[in-house]
C-alpha cells in the first residue's frame, strides 16, 4: 500500500488588530485585515498521512466519493474525534485533495502542547500545521502565500501561522489576495504575551458562528471601516517599538470587537466578572508605568502583551489576581515548518 506521511508544527498566535465577520464565510475572506503575533511554545504538532489503497478499496465496493472521504480519520490529542470537528477537517483535506489531483485517506494525528481547556484557540495553530504537513505530504510544494491561503479555509487566523514573527493579514479583494505575511520577525521587538486564564470551560459561541453574527450588530461598518487607520497606527507601533502607541490602539481594537460582539442579535457576552476586573488592573499597572496592554479574544480569558524583560513580573501580578486559575506565558515564535 503506499503511503506519504509528513509531521508539521505551527504556534497559535494572538491578534493585536482583531479579524471579526467575513465577506465570504465559505472563502473566509475578512471584513478587515487584522495584525498578530505568533506565540512560541504554544503550538499544535500534526502529522498526514495520505494513504491510496482505502480508497481503491472502497471504489471497488461501490463507494461513492463522500463515502470514501469519510475514511479519513482525525486524531487530537490522543483521542479519536468524529462529528462537526472532524468534518471541518475532511473538508479542508477535500481541498488538498483537489489542488493535489488525488484521492487518497488521510490520517491526522495532531497534538496541541498547550494545555487542554485552557482556552486558547487552538484552530490557528492546527489549520496552519494541517495545512503544512498535508500539502507537502500530497506531493504539493506550496508557496508561502498559497499556504497561508490554505491554511485560512480552515480557521481565518489559521493563515497568520504560516509566517513567523509579527504578521499582517491583507483583507485582499478575493481568495488570491487574501494572505498573511511577516512585517517583523521575532527578534525585532521581545514582547510576551501573558495570557490570565479566568476559564477552561469550552466558549458557548465558537467564532465561526459568531463571524457569521458580526453583521448584525449596528458597530460593525464602523469597526470595519476604521480598520485601515488601526492597521497602520499598529504597524508603526510595532516597527517603531513603541509600547505607549501599540497599548492604546490594542486595547482600543479589543474593545471594539467586543463591542460588537455584545450588539449582535443575538448577542454575545465573552467577558466574566475576572475578565473586567483584569481589564482594570492592566489599565491601572501601565498609568503606573508598567508595560502592559490587554487583549481579549471570543473568550473571558485576558491575553497580556508586555516586554519581554517585564514577563515575569507581570505573570506573578496576573496570578495572584482572584478568579485568575493559571497564566501562560509566550515570546514572539517562529513560522510554520516540517518536523523531520
Ligand atoms: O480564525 P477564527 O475563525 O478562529 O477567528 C478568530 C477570531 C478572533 O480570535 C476573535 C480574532 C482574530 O483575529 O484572531
Amino acid at each position: 500500500m503506499s503511503e506519504q506521511s509528513t509531521t508539521a508544527v505551527a504556534c497559535a498566535n494572538i491578534a493585536l488588530i482583531k479579524y471579526w465577520g467575513n465577506r465570504d464565510d465559505t472563502l473566509r475572506l475578512p471584513a478587515n485585515g487584522s495584525i498578530s503575533m505568533n506565540l512560541e511554545g504554544l503550538f499544535t504538532r500534526t502529522t498526514v498521512t495520505w494513504r491510496e489503497e482505502e480508497l481503491a478499496l472502497s471504489a471497488a465496493k461501490g463507494g461513492a466519493w463522500k463515502e470514501g472521504n469519510e475514511e479519513d480519520s482525525l486524531i487530537i490529542n490522543g483521542l479519536p474525534v468524529r462529528g462537526t470537528a472532524f468534518q471541518r477537517v475532511s473538508d479542508f483535506l477535500d481541498l488538498v485533495r483537489n489542488m493535489a489531483g488525488m484521492e487518497w485517506r488521510a490520517e491526522v494525528v495532531s497534538e496541541n502542547n498547550f494545555p487542554a481547556g485552557t482556552g486558547i484557540a487552538s484552530s490557528a495553530s492546527a489549520f496552519a500545521a494541517l495545512a503544512l504537513a498535508a500539502s507537502i505530504a500530497a506531493g504539493l510544494d506550496l508557496e508561502p502565500a498559497a499556504l497561508s491561503r490554505l491554511a485560512r479555509r480552515g480557521s481565518g487566523s489559521a493563515c497568520r501561522s504560516i509566517p513567523g514573527g509579527f504578521v499582517e493579514w491583507q483583507a485582499g479583494i478575493g481568495d488570491e489576495d487574501s494572505f498573511a505575511t511577516s512585517i517583523a520577525s521575532p527578534e525585532h521587538w521581545e514582547l510576551a504575551d501573558c495570557i490570565a486564564v479566568v476559564s477552561a470551560k469550552q466558549k458557548p459561541t465558537g467564532s465561526t458562528e459568531g463571524h457569521s453574527m458580526a453583521d448584525t450588530s449596528p458597530l460593525q461598518a464602523g469597526r470595519v471601516a476604521d480598520a485601515p487607520r488601526r492597521l497602520d497606527l499598529c504597524r508603526r507601533a510595532l516597527l517603531e517599538r513603541d509600547f505607549d502607541a501599540l497599548a492604546g490602539i490594542v486595547e482600543l481594537d479589543s474593545n471594539l470587537m467586543h463591542s460588537v460582539m455584545m450588539t449582535s442579535m443575538p448577542p454575545l457576552f465573552y467577558w466574566q466578572e475576572p475578565t473586567l476586573t483584569l481589564m482594570r488592573l492592566v489599565r491601572e499597572w501601565r498609568f503606573g508605568g508598567l508595560p502592559v496592554c490587554y487583549s481579549i479574544d471570543a473568550g473571558p480569558n485576558v491575553h497580556v502583551i508586555t516586554e519581554g524583560a517585564a514577563a515575569g513580573r507581570v505573570a506573578d501580578l496576573l496570578g495572584a489576581v482572584p478568579g485568575v486559575q493559571k497564566v501562560l506565558v509566550a515570546l514572539g515564535g517562529g513560522q510554520a515548518r516540517l518536523v523531520k
